[in-house]
């Protein structure tokens, strides 16, 4: 296939990043969804060069408001549009909108070209890159929602709760612990795409850049396509490696508590928080 190109620089960088989520068995269908914070004065320059013609379409009113992204410009996927599809027809899978009216609209400037909205999720989109550009001070700048197999599986089969499931993980491979120590949060099961799930979210997303939607898929944030890529392979491989585990019969042992505070101690420089229960309870 010909190397993919696209004028606009993130668009660029996002579509082959969306083909490989889809290779990934993450994000089947219109599954999962995906949201960009750009650099505001860079996207304004890329598309009055680019696309001169564009005029600001109509303000559409928000479902919550966001006064902290006011003036902030996301690429943002389509409800309904195919993860698979993003290299064929990036012009349709994505859209470029910037939020307006001090955070209580946005307007489409540019994609969406058969006519899409932003994703159903858009509500826990926006609240989350308000909460992690603020927790991070703006270095997160990434959300990516996926169906991942493994991590789904595990809500059948584990209670419900963010200790339990956290420290499942972390036991299961030495890295865990260094790459995610802010560890996953879970927010029971709540109707996708409504205000409920990302007022449910948002407690969650003050402590972790990892949300476990109970029975539904992961939520992350993190700064670039490569960064959320990592993060979210090594969580659903330690979830892979946990439901092979359960399904032969448990653990008989796990990576003790012991080490997991030498490995925070050794990699406390690359982690991106201090890392909470790490006690034995
Ligand atoms: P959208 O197609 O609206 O992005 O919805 C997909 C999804 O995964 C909802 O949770
Ligand atoms: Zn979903």
């Amino acid at each position: 296939m010909a190397v993919f190109t696209h004028p606009i620089s993130f668009v660029k960088e996002a579509a082959p990043f969306l083909h490989l989520c889809w290779k990934m068995g993450w994000n089947e269908a219109n599954g999962g969804n995906f949201s960009w914070r750009l650099p505001a004065q860079e996207i304004e320059g890329i598309l009055s060069r680019h696309y001169p013609e564009l005029a600001p379409q109509a303000a559409v009113p928000m479902p919550i408001d966001e006064p902290e992204l006011d003036g902030e410009y996301f690429l943002v996927t389509g409800s309904g549009q195919f993860f698979r599809h993003a290299l064929e027809h990036p012009n349709q899978v994505f859209g470029i909108v910037q939020i307006v009216e001090q955070g209580t609209a946005y307007r489409v400037a540019w994609g969406f070209s058969s006519g899409a909205k932003p994703t159903s999720e858009f509500a826990t989109h926006l609240v989350a890159h308000a909460i992690r550009k603020r927790v991070s001070n703006g270095r997160e700048r990434i959300i990516l929602h996926s169906h991942l197999p493994e991590f789904i599986a595990l809500s059948f089969l584990e209670p419900l709760d963010s200790r339990a499931l956290t420290r499942a993980l972390w036991e299961k491979m030495p890295e865990c612990i260094v790459i995610f120590p802010d560890g996953v949060r879970v927010v029971p099961l709540l109707l996708p795409g409504t205000v409920e799930i990302a007022e449910a979210s948002a407690e969650a997303l003050k402590h972790s850049r990892v949300i476990s939607w109970s029975h539904h898929g992961i939520f992350v944030s993190e700064e670039s396509p490569n960064k959320v890529f990592a993060l979210v392979e090594t969580i659903e491989k330690a979830a892979a490696i946990h439901r092979k585990v359960l399904s032969a019969g448990g653990p008989k042992r796990r990576i003790s508590t012991e080490i997991l505070t030498e490995l925070a101690e050794k990699f406390g420089h690359m982690m991106v928080a201090k890392p909470d229960w790490l006690d034995d309870a």
